[in-house]
């Protein structure tokens, strides 16, 4: 049965773990397996912008002696004349792997549905699970173990980020908490699986709206932007309604003395976070950004395993 990585609890947590070894290891030794020898293709496809995605799996699919096809969505015919699965049953008779950054979850689960080889989601608009992988593996170099650490996302809980958080600290065994206004907490469906997965691995969840509780003593603080792409329009609405959840010197000395700052990038400096915080000592979002690669590496070494 072909494994795809659409959401962050598509794995257990020992598998989750199992990846994050691999990682590890292959941040150490880069070149160690060349499971994509020949070389093998992955179609890495984009209907959003993207530096840090595209990059990483180019230069990770290389490193596994793969070849990358990096195709952009508005120069084909995926998503114009041609369905997710009719684009999966052409793509799969010629890659070894299809990555894919959309918009809605349902495009890419019809891609996966259609195919026989392993599908990953490479940002939709629910969910970022790559990006939570690398996140994970950035907390646990830092910290040692992720089981039992307490992070707090503050933003857009609905967004891919907040609601990844939510799954993949879940998944983790954490205790995670998403900070958001009223209008934007996560999807009560996404909650009530990370409930059910925390329930589990002796994780927890809890939602808040008020920034300020939410951060109380905790081991790590992420945000991300509050205008995600494809809400341009909103822009104007979003910055007047998020303006507390700001993570600046204030709200981070709240958190335990030597927590962890996190964001996905890119950011807004000045809006969700402050500039001495981003490029401050808690920071760890250069370390988060280089962790693309070696997470993504592993998740693929691991797919190709499972075939
Ligand atoms: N964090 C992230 O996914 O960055 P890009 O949009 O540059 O890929
Ligand atoms: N939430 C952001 C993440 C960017 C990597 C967005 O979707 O634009």
């Amino acid at each position: 049965m072909t494994r795809h990585f659409l959401r962050d609890d598509d794995l257990t947590q020992s598998e989750q773990t199992a990846i994050l070894d691999l990682a590890e290891q292959l941040k150490k030794d880069r070149y160690a397996t060349k499971p994509l020898a020949g070389p093998q293709t992955v179609a890495v496809i984009f209907d959003k912008s993207s530096t840090r995605t595209r990059v990483s799996f180019a230069v990770g699919v290389a490193d596994l002696g793969g070849s990358p096809l990096i195709i952009s969505t508005a120069s084909s015919q995926l998503g114009g004349k041609e369905t997710p699965s009719d684009t999966a049953r052409v793509l799969e008779r010629m890659v070894s792997m299809i990555v894919w950054r959309t918009y809605g979850q349902a495009g890419l689960e019809e891609m996966a549905a259609g195919t026989t080889v392993p599908v990953i989601n490479a940002l939709s608009d629910d969910f970022h699970p790559c990006q939570l992988l690398a996140d994970l593996l950035t907390i646990r170099e830092h910290r040692g173990e992720l089981k039992g650490l307490t992070v707090t996302f503050l933003g857009d809980g609905r967004s891919n980020m907040g609601q990844s958080y939510l799954l993949a600290c879940a998944v983790a065994g954490m205790h995670v908490r998403v900070a958001s206004p009223a209008d934007y907490t996560p999807d009560d469906a996404v909650v009530a699986d990370a409930d059910a997965v925390a329930s589990e691995t002796g994780g927890s969840v809890t939602l808040y709206t008020d920034p300020v509780e939410a951060v109380a003593g905790v081991d790590v603080v992420v945000t991300d932007t509050w205008v995600s792409m494809g809400k341009e329009d909103e822009k104007a609405a979003r910055i007047a309604t998020f303006g507390a959840y700001q993570v600046n010197a204030e709200l981070m000395a709240l958190a335990k003395p030597d927590a962890l700052f996190l964001h996905c990038l890119p950011a807004d400096r000045g809006f969700e976070v402050s500039a001495d915080v981003i490029d401050g000592p808690q920071s760890v979002i250069w370390d988060e950004a280089e962790n693309r690669q070696h997470a993504q590496k592993a998740l693929m070494v691991w797919l190709l395993e499972q075939d």
